[in-house]
This record gives C-alpha cells, sequence and structure tokens, in this order.
C-alpha cells in the first residue's frame, strides 16, 4: 500500500472515530457542568456513586441557610456514574461509566402540587421534565424528605 493510500485511510478512520468520542462525552454534559458542588453519595446496593450539584440559586439558598425552603429557581442535579476502582489505586471507589443526570426545580407556583419541585432529566445536555406519570413517582419518594424541603441531601460545603 502506497504511504500516500495509507495516510488517507488513516484521516478517513479519524474522521469517524472523532464524532463518536464526542457523543459519548456529550452524553454526560448538561448546564450543571458550570454548577458547585452541594453533595456526594455513594450507593451500596447498586453499586453507583453521585454528585449533588445545585444552579447559583441553590448555592445562594445553601450558604444562607435557607436550604430549609430552597429558594424558587433553585435546580438540583443528580448526576449518577456506574462505581469503578481507580486503575492505580484500587482501594479507591470513583466514577466510571456515566448514567445519567436528574434534576429538581423549585417553583411553589408552578409545581405548588409536589411540595412546589418539578422533576426532571437531562437528555444530551437539555433539561427536560418527566411526564406527570413519573414525576408522581419521584415525588412519592421525596416525601420521606418532607422535613427538609423534599431533599434527602444536605449541603455539606456550607
Ligand atoms: C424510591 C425513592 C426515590 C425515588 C422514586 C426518586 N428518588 Fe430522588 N432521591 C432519593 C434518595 C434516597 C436521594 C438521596 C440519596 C441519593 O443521592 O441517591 C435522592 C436524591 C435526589 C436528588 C438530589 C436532591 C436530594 O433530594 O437529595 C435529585 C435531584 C433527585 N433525587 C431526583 C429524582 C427524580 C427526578 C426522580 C424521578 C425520576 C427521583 N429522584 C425519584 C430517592 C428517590
Amino acid at each position: 500500500m502506497s504511504k500516500h493510500i495509507k495516510s488517507l485511510l488513516l484521516a478517513v478512520s479519524l474522521v469517524s472515530v472523532v464524532p463518536t468520542l464526542q457523543a459519548e462525552s456529550n452524553k454526560a454534559e448538561g448546564e450543571y457542568k458550570n454548577w458547585r458542588l452541594i453533595s456526594i453519595a455513594h450507593r451500596e446496593d447498586n453499586k453507583t456513586m453521585r454528585a449533588i450539584l445545585g444552579n447559583h440559586i441553590a448555592i445562594k439558598s445553601a450558604q444562607s441557610g435557607k436550604h430549609k425552603t430552597w429558594q424558587d429557581g433553585t435546580i438540583l442535579a443528580k448526576v449518577l456514574w456506574k462505581e469503578s476502582r481507580h486503575d492505580k489505586w484500587s482501594q479507591a471507589f470513583v466514577p466510571g461509566e456515566f448514567m445519567r443526570a436528574e434534576a429538581m426545580i423549585k417553583d411553589s407556583k408552578k409545581f405548588a402540587k409536589s411540595g412546589g419541585w418539578g422533576f426532571g432529566h437531562w437528555v444530551n445536555g437539555k433539561l427536560e421534565m418527566h411526564d406527570a406519570e413519573t414525576s408522581a413517582k419521584c415525588f412519592g419518594c421525596h416525601v420521606i424528605a418532607k422535613d427538609t424541603d423534599y431533599v434527602f441531601h444536605h449541603a455539606v460545603l456550607y
């Protein structure tokens, strides 16, 4: 095979690989990438790790101690990964494969029937609300945390 054809083939294969890699990493992207950390969680039962992030209104609520009733405009993101072991230090659990990102949006008027919270998720980086049936399931479990405004996590950094 001539040098010319070889480099042409290499170029073609790179062109087809690059968009796939980008699509993979985009799946984990959402506006929450620029938000700040509120808490983390590790679930033993389903071997997942979670980061809880908040938009600037959430962080303001947390800093002013108002997260007992999070302010309207708060958005909380829960980003989930499969648990993995660090490749150079196997005792350390670290995020592995990205699974999904869920959202809770506070609007006490719009979502009055579900404690002021709307439930959604990020699809290819875009925040979409869940349908009524799914939202009812979300809220049905989050009522356990009624005394902390239906939010399970505590804002540990604030
Ligand atoms: C069976 C119970 C249950 C259901 C159903 C459930 N959650 Fe949660 N959720 C939890 C628990 C427990 C936590 C805290 C521990 C953790 O991070 O997993 C949590 C945490 C969260 C958080 C971080 C804020 C917080 O409350 O600490 C978000 C955001 C969230 N859930 C969104 C959702 C959405 C969206 C749905 C519906 C698609 C949903 N949840 C359904 C139990 C539930």
